[in-house]
């Protein structure tokens, strides 16, 4: 879906920003397996995490309309709501 609002707007993402976005995740992953208390330390990263994505879709959806984007707006409220069941 989001890459379907870059298509139309004509933009690419960052292969830098997919890949350091890709060893966080990776890097959370292996600390929580080094603890003995990984499944809540898991739950506890999962929960932050849905959490950050939450923000960074309420930042999108405040870009997009302020561009006058209401395409991508919608589709940032849809993904948002995803990951607000997540949470
Ligand atoms: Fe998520």
């Amino acid at each position: 879906m989001i890459e379907g609002v870059l298509e139309r707007l004509d933009k690419s993402r960052s292969v830098l920003k997919d890949a350091a976005g890709k060893m966080t995740a990776m890097g959370q992953a292996l600390g929580g397996m080094l603890a003995s208390d990984e499944v809540v330390k898991g739950g506890i990263s999962g929960y932050v995490f849905e959490h950050f994505e939450i923000a960074s879709y309420n930042a999108l959806i405040v870009a997009a309309e302020a561009v006058g984007d209401i395409e991508g707006a919608k589709v940032f409220q849809k993904i948002k709501a995803q990951e607000e069941q997540m949470a």
